[in-house]
């Protein structure tokens, strides 16, 4: 009998800025959020603006936005200081001729630069572009080439990796670094950024416009280029506020890279947008710089991954006890499913429910989440945020039922939702094929009472330690090593990272299977991809199971790799 009872861990937070769930889906509008930014008198919207330049000039140009710090390097930015950093680096783009509505990529780690860098192109109106430092000289090709970038700012450790010659749209490389490895082709940040001026006219614009591109990984086909306009700033803004439950006096620390959409929407936009203080922690993760970075910046509300929170689970309950974590008020987590035990082990270490959140690079902003005012049902990832409707499909596009598993799909539109995939149209019709809804990839049923259950992808995405992979990204790569003649690429369960990538591949004639070679093969997607997209189990087969038209049938690796029955075969070659 009490197996069937769902475990519930009853809300706590009294003085959530949500204080009822049921009632705020009954009452709210959206056009009540959207009294909170300047353009609802002036219709004039910059999401830079709004996130910094709004709260400097309404009396926090002392406060601090940033907190940054690395191994060897702490700084903290004011709200006043970022507005004339980005000022200056918008500046810096408009004397290279960049415009509005061209594309600027971000190359470079997390330090302070990057943020200025990266508000400043919004306030000249161009679309940004961030891209995650550990992606290889394809992936950075692709991107550049698909959107057709104008400029990109990178530092002198990763600008080998940028294929200048390639990229004909390409006119200008910044270089975050040191005079003397700047190059005369190139243009010197901290030279140019010096004799800037701290004045700016910013880009006026329209909700609609373009401001940020985000490439992220399907089954099929090269990354794709999901959209963003500056109107997304309502849920970013709004989220922020009921489900970060950010409030003036908080520390703020996403652990998200802005590479990923999660370190730019949450990263950047709904802290700022909420005028509170953000800490960014560079580098690379370690359980001691990670709780290091609560202690020291006294953070209040945390938002991470499962993948962490599992790695500081291993990294052992005693560890926690050398680090004073008194001051966490409230902790979230995103990205691939949050095991209840993960759940149940942060309320022992932490005295804290992570709330779980989900969301896609797709959406722009958080859609389904578990909110402080609201019983946490460990395994769900809550409910729909107030004004948006979420709902599971059949095929043909049907409401289901309660406890009926099928495709997660949410009404549209709703504001952070993607406008376009860039270049490609007919990719983004594919979203919304069932009438009037996203339909997101995700399976998933909801309960009776209208908590939704996560219960894998519909398609191939592979998803490891909360990175989308496109196995077929991967195996186009595989394939252009000299020994392999044909790979099939699947995500294989595990314990820490959700999911690992295992490659399956046939050898060319002459090539042996050895341990070397899977290394060899393993480090060459590595350094041509990024080191997240290299797999990391390898298994040699003399052939791969195929469909007559040649494509290789990832569902029957997966099978095999989980000792499942192999399912309809008909399509198979032989
Ligand atoms: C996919 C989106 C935008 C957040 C970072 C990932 C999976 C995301 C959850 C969750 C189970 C989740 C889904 C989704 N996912 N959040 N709370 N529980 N799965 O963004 O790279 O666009 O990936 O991540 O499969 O479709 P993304």
């Amino acid at each position: 009998m009490s197996s069937v009872q769902p475990e519930v861990l009853q809300a706590t937070a009294v003085d959530a800025n949500l204080k009822s769930y049921e009632e705020a889906r009954r009452t709210f509008d959206w056009s009540e959020v959207e009294k909170a930014f300047s353009w609802h008198t002036t219709g004039k919207v910059n999401m830079a603006y709004e996130a910094i330049d709004r709260h400097a000039e309404a009396g926090l140009a002392d406060k601090i936005a940033l907190y940054y710090s690395d191994a060897n390097r702490r700084e903290a930015v004011t709200f006043g200081q970022m507005k004339a950093n980005s000022n200056k680096f918008g500046n810096v783009l408009r004397k290279l001729k960049v415009a509005k509505g061209d594309r600027v990529f971000i190359f470079m780690p997390r330090t302070p630069e990057l943020y200025a860098a990266l508000l400043g192109t919004i306030k000249i109106g161009a679309i940004v572009g961030p891209l995650f430092e550990a992606f290889m000289e394809q992936a950075v090709r692709d991107r550049l080439e698909d959107s057709e970038a104008v400029a990109i700012v990178t530092t002198p450790a990763l600008l080998p990796r940028v294929p200048v010659r390639d990229l004909p749209h390409l006119r200008h490389v910044v270089v975050v670094g040191d005079s003397a490895e700047v190059g005369a082709e190139h243009v010197d940040f901290y030279k140019e950024m010096e004799q800037a001026s701290e004045e700016l006219a910013i880009e006026w614009m329209d909700r609609e416009d373009g401001l940020i591109l985000h490439y992220t990984s399907g089954s099929t086909g090269k990354p794709k280029g999901v959209c963003h306009v500056h109107n997304a700033m309502i849920q970013h803004y709004y989220t922020g506020k009921i489900v970060l439950d950010l409030k003036q006096d908080d520390i703020y620390w996403c652990t998200a890279d802005p590479g990923w959409v999660t370190g730019t929407s949450y990263g950047i936009f709904a802290p700022w947008l909420n005028g509170v203080a953000n800490v960014v922690r560079g580098g690379r993760f370690k359980p001691e710089d990670w709780y290091g970075t609560i202690v020291d910046n006294k953070v209040t509300v945390w938002y991470s991954a499962p993948t962490s929170f599992r790695m500081l689970m291993s990294a052992g309950d005693d560890l926690v006890k050398q680090f004073d974590l008194s001051s966490l008020r409230h902790v979230l987590s995103v990205g691939e499913p949050l095991n209840p035990e993960v759940i149940r082990w942060g309320l022992k270490v932490y005295n804290h429910r992570i709330h779980d959140t989900w969301w896609m690079t797709e959406t722009g902003g958080q859609l389904i989440c578990n909110y402080p005012s609201m019983d946490i049902r460990p395994g769900s990832m809550g409910k729909p945020i107030p004004g948006t409707e979420a709902a599971i499909l059949d095929d043909s596009g049907n409401v289901l039922p309660p406890n009926r598993m099928g495709n997660l799909a949410i009404k549209t539109p709703w504001p952070s939702m993607m406008r376009k995939i860039w270049n490609n149209p007919a990719k983004y019709e594919e979203y919304f094929r069932m009438n009037g809804w996203y339909v997101s990839g995700d399976s998933a049923y909801m309960d009776a009472d209208g908590y939704f259950w996560f219960q894998g992808r519909v398609d191939d995405v592979i998803n490891t330690s909360g990175e989308r992979v496109g196995p077929f990204e991967v195996e186009s790569k595989l394939v252009e090593h000299p020994a392999v003649a044909e790979a099939g690429v699947i995500g294989k369960p595990d314990p820490l990272r959700g999911e690992i990538i295992k490659a399956f591949i046939s050898l060319r004639a002459g090539f042996e299977p050895s341990d070397e070679l899977k290394a060899d093969i393993a480090k060459f997607v590595k350094l041509g991809l990024a080191a997240h997209a290299a797999p990391r189990e390898i298994e040699f087969k003399d052939k791969l199971p195929k469909t007559r038209s040649g494509k290789i049938m990832r569902r029957v690796l997966k099978a095999w790799e989980l000792g499942l029955p192999t399912g309809d075969l008909s399509t198979i070659e032989d």
